[in-house]
């Protein structure tokens, strides 16, 4: 497969520079890893093109469960059920080990999309999947995830306050949803040596050069998750990675 790059804005991916490719892969809810939502504007953009190139548009709707300031953003499939395949995953709201996901799938696509599926790895675990279900039907799924909207919410205040206090020329984005925050370094603090500086400390995160395309260009910044540590643990962390970004 060829693989082409679309730039980004405020507004998200730049769905106009979509031209002859048979397929876009697009994050609307929050994008990957910068953190903004896909303007309605694009949106109507994106399955304008579809529609008239018969493309396939792929919406991944990784950390969806997550959202923090604002209403819900209503999925882009419901824009274009025949031209849009929902990919969500239980990844972030349970575990990434669990390896259950799902996909909505335009009807003219389903049956190969099933076919290659099954060619891959002859289908995921089914007592997993009964158990999601399960999970899912007796309602303690949606309360797992409200719980966890909370935990997460106030991690993220945590991290926004202690890091306006200790490294106030750090500038915190992509805070509306999900379960990571781009943190854009001041020219006093190199990505790489942030990085390093985290990583002395006992902390994994990664620079956002690590995502980008042509890493040169990228913004100085950190990509921190701030679901992984352990409750006992998250306020250790936090004074750490301040430790790591303070002047
Ligand atoms: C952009 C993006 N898509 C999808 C996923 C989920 O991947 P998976 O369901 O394979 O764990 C992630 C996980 O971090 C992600 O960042």
């Amino acid at each position: 497969l060829r693989i082409d790059d679309l730039d980004l804005d405020g507004s998200g991916a730049r769905v106009d520079e979509l031209a002859d490719q048979g397929a876009a892969v697009l994050t609307p809810a929050h994008q990957f890893p910068l953190g903004m939502a896909l303007a309605a504007q694009r949106r109507n953009q994106a399955v304008a093109w579809a529609r008239s190139s018969g493309g396939l548009l792929v919406e991944d709707d990784y950390d969806g469960e997550f959202r923090y300031d604002r209403a819900a953003l209503g999925a882009m499939q419901a824009l274009a059920p025949d031209q849009v395949a929902f990919a969500g995953t239980a990844s972030k709201s349970l575990a990434p080990g669990l390896r259950l996901s799902w996909l909505v799938v335009p009807p003219a696509w389903l049956d190969d999309v099933v076919e290659a599926k099954r060619l891959a790895d002859r289908f995921t675990g089914v007592f997993d999947q009964l158990a999601l279900a399960d999970l899912i039907d007796s309602g303690g799924y949606d309360r797992h995830i409200r719980r966890c909207r909370l935990v997460y919410r106030r991690r993220r205040d945590r991290l926004v306050a202690a890091l306006a206090r200790r490294a106030p020329d750090v500038t915190v984005a992509g805070l509306a949803a999900g379960l990571h925050a781009l943190l854009e370094l001041p020219a006093r603090l190199l990505e790489v040596d942030a990085v390093r500086g985290a990583g002395a400390r006992g902390l994994a995160v990664e620079g956002l050069s690590a995502y980008a395309v042509a890493p040169s260009e990228t913004r100085s910044a950190l990509v921190v998750g701030y679901a992984t540590p352990p409750e006992h643990a998250f306020t250790t962390a936090l004074a750490r990675l301040c430790a790591a970004l303070a002047a």
